[in-house]
């Protein structure tokens, strides 16, 4: 019989259309070894379940995706750092002694793309970012450690910005007051791109923007992102190199190993 190999796995709802499964596999490839990582979809309201399921049948480890990263948050016995300051997890590490740790690796997977992969410093840098939602207040307190020059957070519901800037002690702006050529760095964090939707901010905003980033990727990215490059914006990314950053920090939490996302970014171009 042969050997069952290490499992993983990521939950969400949807989740068939989940690249994570191909992205692990390159990494897999980098370490050279051979792992099992599979798409759960869980229904709402049963995370917890599908959950003690996976990890009972001896899951090593797991993401976690739209709409389960609160449930897992309340899910797991404790919290890093950063996924305390999300309130959400995406990554679940077993201790053993049906102990889990819930980490959040989306800040530090936007970062590592905005560095490494954008070669964008953030540091002393002016940052925008678009949202107020959850994807949002995932990635605010690693943008922080990055020692950017300021952090504005505009949102459609202009009292969510606030909130939000208030708990991690940033500025909020009103998405249509917001000051001309001012931002290096401008990231999108809304989901209205989903529905062909951008964010309505003037195109002066865009002025003097080195990078324009959308944190999703695909199809999804394409009207801010063509909307920041005619207001001129000098560079744009979308979220393809945050999703693969994420995984990584995720596989490093499992594995110890760390993969170079760099050609694993490209191979997942080619491949979306
Ligand atoms: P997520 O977890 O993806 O962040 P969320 O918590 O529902 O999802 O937040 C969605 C974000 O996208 C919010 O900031 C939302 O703005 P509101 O707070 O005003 O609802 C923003 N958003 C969604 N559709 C939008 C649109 N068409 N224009 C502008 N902002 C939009």
């Amino acid at each position: 019989m042969a050997a069952t190999l290490p499992r993983y796995a990521v939950f969400g709802n949807p989740i068939a259309h989940s690249k994570s499964p191909q992205i692990h596999r390159q990494f897999a490839l980098q370490e050279k070894v051979r792992i099992e990582y599979e798409r759960i979809l869980a229904e709402p309201g049963a995370f917890a379940e599908a959950a003690e399921r996976f990890f009972a049948e001896g899951g090593l480890g797991a993401n976690v995706t739209v709409p389960f990263k609160t449930d897992a948050y309340d899910w797991v016995s404790e919290h890093s750092e950063r996924a305390e300051a999300a309130g959400a997890v995406n990554t679940i590490i077993p201790l053993g002694g049906g102990r889990f740790r819930g980490d959040n690796t989306d800040g530090v997977g936007l970062v590592s793309d905005i560095t490494e992969a954008q070669e964008t410093a953030l540091k002393n840098r002016r940052i925008l970012i678009l949202g107020a939602g959850g994807a949002v207040r995932g990635v605010v307190p690693v943008l922080l450690q990055q020692q950017p020059a300021d952090i504005t957070i505009a949102n459609r519901t202009e009292t969510k910005a606030r909130e939000l800037a208030e708990r991690f002690g940033v500025r909020s702006a009103p998405l249509n007051g917001l000051p001309a050529g001012r931002f290096d760095i401008i990231i999108n964090g809304t989901s209205g791109g989903l529905g062909g939707e951008i964010p309505a901010v003037a195109p002066e905003v865009f002025g003097i923007c080195e990078l324009a980033y959308d944190m999703v990727y695909g199809a999804a990215a394409q009207a801010f992102l063509d909307y920041a490059r005619r207001s001129g914006a000098k560079k744009t990314a979308d979220g393809l190199g945050m999703l693969v950053g994420q995984a990584a920090f995720s596989y490093r939490l499992w594995r110890g190993f760390s993969p170079d996302i760099k050609p694993v970014i490209r191979y997942m171009k080619e491949a979306v």
